[in-house]
């Protein structure tokens, strides 16, 4: 297979030609063909610079010189675009870069699920409910999740509504991450109501605490928020999974070509990071053939059964060039299987060459049914698994180099245990989700907190080996 950056026969529009699955039945093709060349006018979301920046940032984190936070809702939603909810995912996800840029000591790459995680991939195409069959409610981009004919018809408007509520959701992220919210001066006032009396939220004043003081004499030397926008700044990338290749393709544009007489590169503008899940991996189909055409980094999410060779495979058509950060690999194995499905990944891709960011998605292969038939997870087997990606890593000689999780800063109850110890009972209090099961703000926190003792530990190793030598 030629990689598109030396054959000019590449368009947006390849995964035409290949089987898509996860695609929903528009009855009216001529509105989506409509809703299309609508977005085909409109201004791209992002910039090709900002992709090239987080492509650079990655490589640092494949060489175990940064880490990658990525986190966000499950399904964002049209109902919840008041801007609480993305200000909330942003502030829970600043604390814990905090926590987890001063244990490490190293840059964390912060990356949410937002601004575009509109599309929901479906076990099965419909629904049936007393003896009525819909399709499957495919994600607000798609379709609206309640149970009548009118809200489960694909509309292809809704693509349109899917642009501007990512514009408008982005646009508020870059005035939070820019305007002074960010400000690492702020970071008491990060701290929620309800977490704030929790140890989570004390260990956390503790820090901030110490961090106000060294703010303090650094302002004494001469830096402060005015003069160092290090300070005062953080750089704020967007992702969703690459699921509606009409939307995607319609919204991939072409960069202004750095050289002239160089080939232009083409990227997807819809978000700085796009990945692909495990339903629509196949190496021959469609969202393979569009990912494999864009300069943004991807991520692929990989789970139990995926063996080592077909890691190679997804490797070698997504990264046929070997450029250190290109692919994420989003591992989601589940506690306790953990151990004995990823270190043959580990030993392959290490093998071959890839120089991937390996990141540990603890939320998707732990997922139960409460006593209720709530979809929920447990905190204890959220961080069992964790633990087990930093232990197979060092194992290995690889790099755990990212944690990718489904979380709010709100005050929701849909896992179980954690500090506030929630169980099946207290779930029904505040279980708000359109779809899985979210940390919470006081629960974000705490696996910062873990993820931190981990990253310190693996610091003092490396030290020990540097004093051993
Ligand atoms: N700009 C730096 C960074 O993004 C430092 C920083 C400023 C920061 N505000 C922050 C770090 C909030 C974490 C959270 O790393
Ligand atoms: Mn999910």
């Amino acid at each position: 297979m030629k990689s598109p950056t030396e054959s000019s026969t590449w368009q947006p529009g390849a995964w035409r030609h290949r089987p898509a699955r996860q695609m929903p039945a528009y009855p009216d093709l001529a509105a989506l063909d409509a809703a299309c060349a609508q977005l085909r006018q409109f201004p791209p979301l992002i910039f090709s610079g900002e992709v090239q920046a987080l492509r650079t940032q990655l490589a640092e984190v494949a060489a175990g010189r940064a880490f990658l936070l990525q986190g966000g809702d499950c399904a964002e939603s049209f109902d919840t675009l008041d801007g609480e909810a993305a200000r909330e995912t942003f502030r829970v996800m600043l604390q814990m870069a905090v926590v987890l840029t001063y244990a490490a000591a190293r840059p964390v790459v912060k990356v949410g699920r937002i601004a575009g995680q509109y599309a929901k991939p479906r076990s099965a195409d419909t629904e049936t409910q007393g003896g009525l069959t819909l399709p499957s409610y495919r994600g607000d981009i798609v379709n609206g999740a309640a149970f009548t004919p009118e809200a489960r018809a694909p509309q292809p408007e809704r693509l349109l509504r899917a642009y501007s509520a990512s514009a408008a959701t982005l646009n508020l992220l870059r005035a939070l991450a820019q305007g002074g919210f960010a400000d690492l001066h702020q970071l008491h006032g990060w701290t929620a109501d309800f977490v704030r009396a929790s140890p989570q939220g004390q260990r956390y004043q503790e820090l901030a605490d110490r961090i106000g003081e060294t703010l303090a004499f650094m302002a004494a030397c001469g830096f402060t928020s005015e003069n160092t926008p290090q300070l005062r700044e953080v750089a704020f990338y967007t992702s969703h999974e690459a699921l509606l290749l009409p939307y995607e393709e319609a919204l991939t544009r072409r960069d202004a070509a750095a050289t002239p007489g160089a080939d232009a590169r083409w990227f997807g503008a819809s978000a700085h990071m796009l990945w692909l899940g495990e339903r629509t991996r196949q190496l021959d189909g469609a969202h393979i053939e569009y990912l494999r055409g864009i300069a943004n980094p991807v991520g692929v999410k990989i789970g139990p059964s995926a063996t080592p060779d077909d890691v190679l495979a997804l490797l070698a058509a997504l990264d046929p060039a070997r450029e250190p950060g290109r692919v994420v690999l989003i591992t989601r194995m589940g506690a306790g299987q953990l151990p004995a499905k990823l270190p043959p990944l580990l030993a392959a891709v290490k093998a071959s060459g890839h120089a991937v960011v390996w990141s540990c998605d603890p939320m998707h292969g732990n997922t139960v049914t409460s006593a209720h038939g709530v979809k929920t997870r447990d905190f204890g087997q959220v961080v069992r698994e964790v633990r087990e990606f930093f232990d197979a890593h060092a194992q290995a000689g690889t790099v755990a180099g990212g944690l990718h999780v489904e979380l709010t800063g709100q005050d929701v109850t849909e896992c179980r245990g954690g500090g506030q110890n929630l169980t099946d009972d207290s779930l029904q209090a505040r279980y708000t989700s359109a779809c899985d099961p979210r940390l919470n703000g006081s629960q974000s926190l705490e696996l910062a907190f873990l993820v931190a003792d981990l990253l310190k530990a693996q610091r003092g190793g490396a030290m020990k080996s540097i004093a051993k030598t």
